[in-house]
């Protein structure tokens, strides 16, 4: 098992401050953004990494992780996504040759927790896994993916929606994810969406069709750190835990 970390965009909704740096450099209490995904992976035994980051800042990453090693990765690798915004799926694709045939745990950069999955890593053999959390607020949880269900058999998920405006269920999909080695071949066959990226949600919905995606709710904290409000409360979070 190989681990991908989607440090790319451009940070749009937290400027000013990812005018001067990359979203993901900057702090969630003591620590820059990607040192907890970095966690993540690696307290789930995952210590072989790509990070794939773009935009005008992509050199500064080099200079704060350097090659992992402080942080117990023991090979670190970058790829750059030339189309800032091409979409999560379009970065997860320039992990291929990385990848090397190998199953993949992949983290969006800004996304932070503290829970273990290292019994999923462990277990995985094929498909797709998805970490989903419940959201109880009806606003908050219409910027993410959300599950639908089947009426009948209310643990079977029958699609992921991404961002709906009418959400079928209170479970968000994390960006959190572990795939198999056709994950490319089904980025290859996704169009791009009415936002122009090539989504994630896409990929997942595919695994979902072909009944080889799994769900697991993801235990303990989990928040984005992407906006104001999101940031703030990854902060709050990690600093009455004492950070990493
Ligand atoms: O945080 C979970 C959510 O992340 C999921 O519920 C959604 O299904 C998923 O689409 C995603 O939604 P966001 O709109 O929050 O994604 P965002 O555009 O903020 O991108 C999240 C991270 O993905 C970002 O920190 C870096 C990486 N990324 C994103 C894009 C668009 C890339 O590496 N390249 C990209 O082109």
């Amino acid at each position: 098992m190989k681990g991908i970390i989607l440090a790319g965009g451009l940070g749009t909704r937290l400027y000013p401050l990812t005018h001067a740096t990359n979203k993901h450099l900057l702090p969630v209490y003591n620590s820059p953004m990607i040192f907890y995904p970095i966690r993540t992976l690696v307290s789930a035994g995952i210590d072989e990494i790509l990070i794939v980051t773009s935009g005008p800042h992509a050199g500064h990453f080099i200079r704060v992780l350097k090659n992992g090693k402080e942080l117990g990765v023991r090979h670190l690798e970058y790829a750059y996504q030339e189309k800032p915004n091409g979409g999560i799926a379009d970065a997860l694709l320039i992990g291929e040759d990385f990848a090397d045939n190998d199953s993949l745990t992949v983290i969006l950069g800004d996304n932070t927790t503290d829970a273990d999955i290292s019994s999923q890593v462990a277990a995985f053999r094929e498909g797709a896994t998805v970490f989903l959390k419940k959201i109880n607020n009806k606003e908050q949880i219409r910027r993410f993916g959300v599950a639908v269900f089947d009426k009948e058999h209310p643990d079977k998920i029958n699609a992921i929606e991404e961002k709906p405006k009418i959400p079928k269920s209170e479970f968000a999909a994390t960006g959190l994810y572990i795939y198999d080695k056709k994950v490319f071949d089904h980025i290859r066959s996704c169009r791009p969406s009415a936002r122009g990226e090539i989504e994630i949600t896409d990929v997942n919905n595919i695994y979902i069709r072909k009944k080889m995606l799994q769900w697991v709710e993801l235990k303990g904290f989990w928040s984005d750190a992407g906006t104001f409000e999101t940031l703030y409360r990854a902060n709050v979070y990690w600093a009455n835990k004492g950070g990493i």
